[in-house]
């Protein structure tokens, strides 16, 4: 047939009926903000290697994490959700989540979807940084392109235990039964240790980047490619902020990456919001922002707050619709906004819904922020989106505007 095709990334896929990406989002690829020089995230992403190049040294003093950031965000299911024992219907598997280009292809939801295949590779020291993208709400915090780190050690027996355990016939495994803070096939002694390891790690970054008084949290979480799992939260003015997810690496991952006689830890972190913390950025759109007045602000290698430009005024505008009888997904009417609206929407929210009593007829009404980052907007501009957005809802999504 004539179906379309996508361009990116160096390659052609073919649309199919699980094709979701939209231009807008495409057009966001290869941006590379996070290595841009003097960027807020590309300054905080350098800290972050250099801590790890700092702290970790072999013994010619050269740095043993070896860092991965040009990574094409173009992956498969199987990289994405298959090699890291994500159930074929897990919920972060959703259309409704997920950029996919076709049913085998998406944007990365995580950097963690490269983990296998750069363990398989042969490496037991490494970070990978880039771009990821989620399908997700509107508001000051959330962006469909944001960026991660996530990190990987393994060890073997002599490096976790040093020469104690000499020839004695001691070893990572075990076989027992999988309990709430040990995987079936490990040694409990030597999770433990691998815990310690992980999380003076974690905490030494946190430390480096936040200072010494930092106060902290781990809590406990589950992750299908960690086991156990912890979410580390730091105290920012008196509110819990979750900053990472880790663990210890599922061993069924480094069996089937060769790595069947070690044992390892994991972590991913996201650069945005520690960004915003560190650099005092109020609005995640910012760090897409090619104006100099923002831009300018920062210098590679130094965290220094960032000076509001000006704040130009909101625009504040309400839709309502009649649902269509089969499914309708709020992250649908979202990504809609973000093509017709692009960046000057700053939030969009679900204000009111209810069911028509004698129809059974859903109803949802959305309140749209609008805000121009650089200038102030003039009705009539809003309100031309605001037509658009409203005669695109209707067509494409089977919505009756009321
Ligand atoms: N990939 C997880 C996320 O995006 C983070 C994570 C990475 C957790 C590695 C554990 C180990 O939330």
């Amino acid at each position: 047939g004539d179906r379309k095709t996508i361009e990116l990334c160096g390659r052609k896929i073919s649309e199919d009926d699980w094709t979701n990406i939209t231009p807008r989002i495409l057009d966001h690829i290869g941006r590379n903000i996070y290595l841009q020089k003097n960027h807020p995230l590309s300054i905080l992403r350098q800290k972050i290697i250099d801590y790890f190049y700092s702290n970790y040294l072999g013994h010619r003093g050269t740095p043993v994490f070896s860092v991965y950031e040009t990574l094409s965000p173009l992956v498969t299911t199987v990289q994405n959700f298959d090699s890291l024992l994500i159930e074929k219907d897990h919920p972060s598997r959703r259309k409704s989540d997920c950029y996919y280009i076709d049913r085998d292809h998406l944007l990365r939801a995580h950097m963690t979807a490269h983990q296998a295949e750069l363990i398989k590779s042969g490496l037991d020291r490494f970070l990978m940084i880039g771009d990821v993208y989620r399908r997700d709400e509107i508001d000051a915090t959330h962006y469909p392109v944001f960026h991660q780190v996530d990190a990987v050690r393994l060890f073997t027996g002599t490096e976790l235990h040093g020469d104690r355990w000499g020839s004695n016939g001691k070893s990572l495994f075990g076989n027992g039964t999988r309990t709430h803070d040990c995987q079936e096939c490990h040694d409990e002694m030597s999770v433990k240790l691998v815990e310690m390891d992980l999380k003076t790690c974690l905490m030494g970054l946190t430390r480096s980047l936040f200072g010494k008084g930092i106060s902290h949290r781990w809590t406990e979480t589950y992750f299908p490619f960690t086991h156990p799992s912890w979410e580390l939260e730091i105290d920012f003015n008196g509110e819990w902020m979750e900053v990472l997810g880790c663990g210890v690496v599922e061993q069924s991952i480094l069996k089937k990456a060769g790595a069947s006689d070690r044992i390892g830890w994991a972590f991913g972190l996201g650069l945005e919001r520690l960004a915003m913390l560190l650099f005092n950025i109020p609005d995640i759109r910012l760090f897409w922002s090619k104006d100099s007045g923002f831009l300018s602000q920062f210098k590679e290698g130094t965290i220094t707050k960032y000076k509001p430009i000006s704040q130009f005024p909101q625009c504040i505008n309400d839709i309502s619709f009649w649902l269509p009888n089969d499914k309708f997904s709020a992250n649908d009417f979202y990504d809609l906004v973000r093509v017709i609206g692009g960046d000057i929407v700053e939030q969009v929210s679900l204000v009111d819904e209810f069911t028509h009593p004698k129809s059974g007829k859903k109803s949802h009404c959305y309140r749209i922020v609008y805000r121009h980052m650089e200038k102030t907007l003039t009705q009539e501009e809003v309100n031309a989106i605001h037509s658009k957005i409203e005669k695109n809802a209707s067509e494409t999504l089977g919505v009756i505007v009321r």
